[in-house]
């Protein structure tokens, strides 16, 4: 299985990744947390990257490129692989289709901007591995403590109100194309174009992952 999560910030990509990866068995591909990965080492890319970030800005098509074209070439994307948060200009996607990147379906979560803020001033994460919770919506078994290691979480530091509506913003002005870019090629029927589907994103959890798991499997 070879897919792409489109959506909004906050759209649940993340939330949905967990479970989609663990059912087909293939790696997640978040630019965001290899961006925030290399944040916390404090390598060059982390302090550029993190002006970027905390701005609610997009980090540049040639570094986002070269990280991903880098992590396909690791055995675990053999059997498949999940982008999430990728890709999010019309470079990123002509450069996959330009290398040959295959993909089979195209999955948009649809959630409206006014669920946005709300589910974003509540996120909490795992820095470790990604997992993503919610104070309200999806809490932690142990209050501000991950469920698999017990470790403690943060809050995002572009999940301030202000840079979340930047984000929204950003996404709708050099992203929100490529659910077109997906979905007139996926129509084409040309040989490679992948599947579309799209799902809402608004609802339980579980019950965005059943929706889910239906669409990749028409
Ligand atoms: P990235 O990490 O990709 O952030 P994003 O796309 O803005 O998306 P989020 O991670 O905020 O949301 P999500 O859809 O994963 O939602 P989640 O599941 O966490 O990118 C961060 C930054 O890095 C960018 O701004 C940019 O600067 C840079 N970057 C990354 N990739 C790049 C690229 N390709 N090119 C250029 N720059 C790039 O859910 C959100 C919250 O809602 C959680 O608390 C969750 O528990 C809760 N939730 C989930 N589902 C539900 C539900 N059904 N009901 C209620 N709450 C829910
Ligand atoms: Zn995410």
């Amino acid at each position: 299985m070879r897919l792409i999560l489109l959506g909004a910030p906050g759209a649940g990509k993340g939330t949905q990744a967990t479970f989609i990866k663990e059912k087909f068995n293939i790696p997640q591909i978040s630019t965001g947390d290899m961006l925030r990965a290399a944040v916390a080492a404090g390598t060059e890319l982390g302090i550029a990257a993190k002006k970027v970030m905390d701005a609610g800005g997009l980090v540049s098509d040639d570094i986002i490129i070269g990280l991903v074209k880098d992590r396909l070439q690791q055995s675990d994307c053999a059997n498949g692989y999940l982008f999430d948060g990728f890709p999010r200009t019309t470079r990123q996607a002509d450069a996959m289709k330009e290398a040959g990147v295959a993909i089979d379906y195209v999955l948009e979560i649809d959630v409206p901007d006014s669920a946005i803020v709300e589910r974003m001033s509540g996120r909490r994460v795992h820095p470790g591995s990604g997992r993503t919770y919610h104070v309200k919506f999806n809490p932690p078994k142990a209050e501000g403590r991950d469920d698999a290691t017990g470790e403690a979480l943060i809050q995002r530091d572009d999940d301030k109100e202000e840079t979340v509506k930047k984000r929204l913003a950003v996404y709708h002005d050099q992203t929100e194309v490529l659910l077109g870019y997906y979905g007139d090629w996926a129509k084409s029927g040309q040989p490679g174009a992948p599947k579309y589907r799209k799902i809402a994103g608004v609802g339980p959890v579980e019950e965005i992952r059943d929706r889910a798991f239906a669409a990749l499997a028409e």
